[in-house]
């Protein structure tokens, strides 16, 4: 177990399994300190994470790593387009049914109840909110950040696929003593992030993702939230 892992397992926490402390202390960051993740790290993570599991091995996942002055000229754009447009930005795929209906509406709004006050946010402010929500695609000051597209003409099974990935890449993240959120927000910027990075029309931008080194001070990097036991979403049969 690396340092930077133990700092974050909780005594009463601890499994005797390493990959049991991994997913358990893997949780979604949305504010980073300064310090620098090398090029060759991020590498690895990938290197790593290409061994996820994936329908007959198709592999439907790509991947822009963003550091440096293509971070910052990304962040610009998309932080001006969202200024811009923000009112007018859609995802290249819905993210839920419009209405979201119950039980998920009532997790749905219970989480965004929590993130905002952790971040001093009221829901009625829309001018903070909007500000907040500026902040996702600076990356949340992370010095790395991802952009995964997929093949438009690939179906939803993919997208399960891609799931495995991500937690992939981010467990191998967390291994190595670093943060990640994943961001399907930055789906809103397809636009953008086609001309930025060249990505081809026939593909589809599918999230984006911080790593770094979280600012764990800070109150939204420490929201207590329900994880539903399997007496909630397992139905156990034996007969
Ligand atoms: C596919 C996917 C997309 C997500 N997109 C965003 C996002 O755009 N912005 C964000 O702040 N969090 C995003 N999240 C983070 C979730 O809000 C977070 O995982 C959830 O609240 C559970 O918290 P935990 O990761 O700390 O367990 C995303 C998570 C997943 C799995």
């Amino acid at each position: 177990m690396t340092l930077e892992l133990q700092r974050h397992v909780q005594k009463d926490d601890e499994s005797p399994f390493y990959i049991d402390e991994l997913i358990k202390c893997r949780r979604a960051k949305r504010g980073f300190t300064d310090k620098s993740v090398p090029t060759e790290v991020v590498k690895d993570i990938l290197s790593i994470a290409r061994f996820a599991p994936s329908s007959s091995n198709t592999q439907p996942w790509k991947c822009y790593v963003l550091t440096g002055k293509a971070r910052e000229r990304v962040v610009a754009a998309a932080v001006k387009n969202f200024n811009d447009n923000h009112d007018k930005l859609t995802p290249e795929y819905p993210f839920f049914p419009e209405p979201l209906h119950e039980p998920h509406l009532s997790v749905f709004t219970k989480f965004r109840g929590q993130l905002g006050d952790a971040q001093g946010v009221e829901r009625s402010d829309k001018e903070s909110r909007r500000r907040d929500v500026a902040r996702q695609f600076m990356f949340f000051g992370a010095p790395v950040g991802l952009i995964f597209t997929m093949d438009r003409k690939l179906v939803p099974a993919s997208f399960i696929c891609y799931g495995a990935f991500l937690q992939t890449v981010m467990l191998a993240a967390q291994g190595r003593g670093l943060d990640t959120l994943p961001q399907q927000i930055w789906s809103l910027q397809y636009q953008v992030l086609r001309k930025e990075l060249g990505i081809p029309e026939s593909d589809m931008v599918v999230c984006g993702m911080c790593i770094g080194y979280a600012d764990n001070g800070l109150p939204e990097n420490n929201i207590a939230l329900d994880k539903f036991g399997p007496e909630k979403f397992a139905t156990f049969l034996d007969v």
